[in-house]
């Protein structure tokens, strides 16, 4: 297994970003009522979302916004002299954690939770690649391997299947929209609005043109606030990627051959049996 990791009931994170006493504390973490949670598996879309949500709760889109990760911080990783708690409302929180590991007052239908989702191949792919750049990650010695770790879950968020499962699950529980990268990607235009529509923001044309905007991959990539080109070099080897890397769906075709394509096909209709999630593969 990676021993960079540690485990804490099928979560898996990297050690010295949290504890397990820390994500125990959270079943308890006081909700309200106007808090948004973004919830996904590694890879899946984080940041993207992270982007769309944070502009749809900017006054004006100006461009003094607060860094994305400033403004939506992921809530089972404390940031040093960063109170999550006291902040004005709404609270806007990221999260990589399983159904069974978040706050309990989501599933009683406090707050809001967008869900996004991305195919598991498509973020293994990521993964792979993110593993080389992160010097906190062990780096995946071939894709070989991974799909051995990835389907078994001992990588970064535990198993994509246990995941994805426990949310869709539950989906009914909270108050919750659920989204795929791959429609994201689609059309990125119906994303924004569905979510400000989800979120309670009426927003102007203009507006919601602005937000689109500044959430192309392109113009992610290239903005500072947003590309996470901010992680100091100690965490990061920006010679070794960058964190907004293709942006694409279907990368995994250029990267699986047909037999470790077919394998990991095989698991997944094992594992997903009887989940009636649909799922875009190109
Ligand atoms: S993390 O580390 O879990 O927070 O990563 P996460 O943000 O979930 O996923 C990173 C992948 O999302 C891609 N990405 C985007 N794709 C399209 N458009 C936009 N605007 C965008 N922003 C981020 C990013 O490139 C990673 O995917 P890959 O396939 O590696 O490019």
């Amino acid at each position: 297994g990676d021993v960079y990791l540690k485990e804490y009931k099928g979560y898996r994170f990297v050690k010295e970003k949290t504890s397990s006493e820390y994500i125990q504390s959270l079943e308890d973490f006081e909700i309200r009522d106007s808090d948004v949670f973004l919830v996904t598996y590694p890879k899946s879309g984080t940041v993207w979302t992270q982007q769309i949500v944070t502009l749809i709760f900017e006054d004006d889109c100006t461009e003094d916004y607060q860094k994305n990760i400033e403004r939506m911080p992921w809530i089972e990783f404390p940031m040093d002299g960063y109170d999550f708690v006291n902040r004005p409302s709404p609270r806007l929180y990221a999260s990589h954690l399983p159904y069974h590991l978040v706050p309990k007052a989501l599933k009683e239908k406090k707050a809001k939770v967008i869900y996004v989702f991305r195919n598991p191949k498509d973020t293994m792919v990521s993964y792979f690649h993110f593993s080389k750049m992160m010097n906190d990650l062990e780096t995946m010695p071939s894709i070989t391997e991974l799909i051995e770790r990835y389907l078994n879950g001992k990588v970064l968020g535990g198993s994509w299947f246990d995941h994805v499962k426990g949310w869709y699950d539950h989906k009914d529980q909270v108050n919750a929209l659920f989204l795929s990268y791959e429609e994201i990607s689609k059309d990125l235009r119906s994303a924004v609005l569905k979510i400000s529509k989800f979120v309670g923001k009426q927003l102007d044309d203009a507006t919601i043109d602005k937000i689109v905007e500044k959430s192309t991959f392109k113009n992610m990539r290239n903005d500072p606030k947003a590309n996470y080109e901010f992680m100091p070099d100690h965490v990061a080897d920006k010679k070794k990627g960058r964190f907004m890397r293709k942006g694409t769906v279907g990368d995994w075709k250029h990267t699986l051959t047909v037999a470790q394509n077919e394998y990991f096909d095989e698991v997944f209709q094992a594992k997903m049996k009887g989940v009636p999630l649909k799922m875009i593969w190109d």
